[in-house]
């Protein structure tokens, strides 16, 4: 009875998709001792031997922790699954352009996890992952809170790390959220951010250090938008910050945290916006997300959040 009680208590996670993005995210996890079992995936097969045998030979020196190649079947008791499956972006490629590559790879492992009767949440990071969340959604037929994608955890941690170092402040004191798509017309929600809990346009006088804080502002926001462009250009693919990211997710969820994140997540009439996955800040707790957090943003915010909405609505359309 007790063994039962342990193993019901197992806390597993399930990653399809084994490439630079999902072992990277394993790596994390796996020094991060949220999880008791973590499951790769992958049709390349001997990607997935060669990662876990890799991983394995790490594990005197992670907290205890399974890491195992699987199957389909192991959807069926995991608390999450996690779809970094698919192409990479190429140089030059918009994330726009993988969509239909994508959508059919996601779609039909959404549809398989939904097959297997997985309790747990979905959590999509492949690109372009608010599409690709919406895909899955529709795919599984899951209540939307459990079908969530990693959308602009990372941005909102790109751009905190250009404000920190602007700033010259602990980014752990700077708040910031990126919102919209994940992707290009993704944008900075100035009007909440702050640094210890002081708007940054009021910080910014207080502070004295900055000449021109509106052109400042534009640039960093740019950098952030054209941030993965850079990365996979210097290297071919983006790994560390978005597995960090993941694991943040995942922390929010294996734990019921009710971490307030910019994750995708379906819209139904909140910001006036319906039918479409993109980030807002949520509270995500061990059913994914339990509430969207309607932030009043400025007029011209909402209407960049509509134009988002807009673009990704578009291209739901088109497949
Ligand atoms: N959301 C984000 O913030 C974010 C950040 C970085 C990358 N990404 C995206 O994550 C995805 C993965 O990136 P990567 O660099 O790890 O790519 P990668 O090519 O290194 O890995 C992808 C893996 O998916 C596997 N795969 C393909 N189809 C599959 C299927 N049907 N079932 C199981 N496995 C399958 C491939 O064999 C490959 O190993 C891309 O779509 C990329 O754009 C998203």
């Amino acid at each position: 009875m007790k063994s039962k009680i342990i193993r019901e208590q197992r806390r597993k996670v399930v990653i399809v998709g084994a490439g630079a993005v999902g072992a990277t995210y394993c790596y994390a996890l796996a020094q991060s001792g949220l999880a008791d079992e973590i499951v790769l995936i992958d049709r390349n097969e001997d990607l997935v031997r060669g990662q876990v045998l890799d991983l394995g030979h790490g594990q005197p020196f992670f907290p205890t922790v399974i890491i195992r190649s699987g199957s389909a079947s192991d959807y069926a008791d995991a608390h999450i699954v996690v779809i970094t499956a698919g192409a990479a972006q190429r140089p030059g490629e918009t994330r726009l352009e993988l969509l239909r590559k994508n959508a059919e790879i996601t779609g039909g492992i959404a549809e398989e996890i939904a097959a297997q009767k997985c309790p747990g949440v979905m959590l999509i990071v492949s690109n372009p992952v608010d599409i690709l969340t919406y895909v899955a959604l529709k795919r599984s037929g899951w209540d939307k809170g459990r079908v969530i994608g990693s959308g602009t955890v990372l941005d909102s941690s790109r751009f905190r790390h250009l404000l920190s170092s602007h700033c010259g402040i602990d980014i752990h004191n700077v708040h910031a959220y990126i919102l919209g798509e994940h992707g290009d017309s993704e944008f900075a929600a100035w009007s909440m951010t702050n640094i210890a809990g002081i708007n940054i346009d009021e910080y910014c006088p207080i502070c004295g250090k900055c000449s021109d804080w509106k052109k400042k502002r534009q640039t960093i926001e740019q950098q952030v938008r054209d941030s993965a462009y850079h990365i996979i250009n210097y290297k071919g693919s983006t790994q560390f910050a978005v597995g960090l990211a993941l694991v943040k997710i995942t922390g929010a969820i294996l734990r019921s945290q009710n971490s307030v994140l910019t994750v995708s997540t379906l819209l139904n009439g909140e910001f006036g916006i319906n039918d479409v996955c993109l980030s807002v800040p949520a509270i995500v707790s061990e059913n994914g997300v339990t509430r969207i957090i309607e932030s009043p943003l400025l007029s011209e915010e909402l209407s960049l959040l509509k134009h988002s909405a807009d673009v990704l609505k578009k291209a739901n359309q088109s497949l």
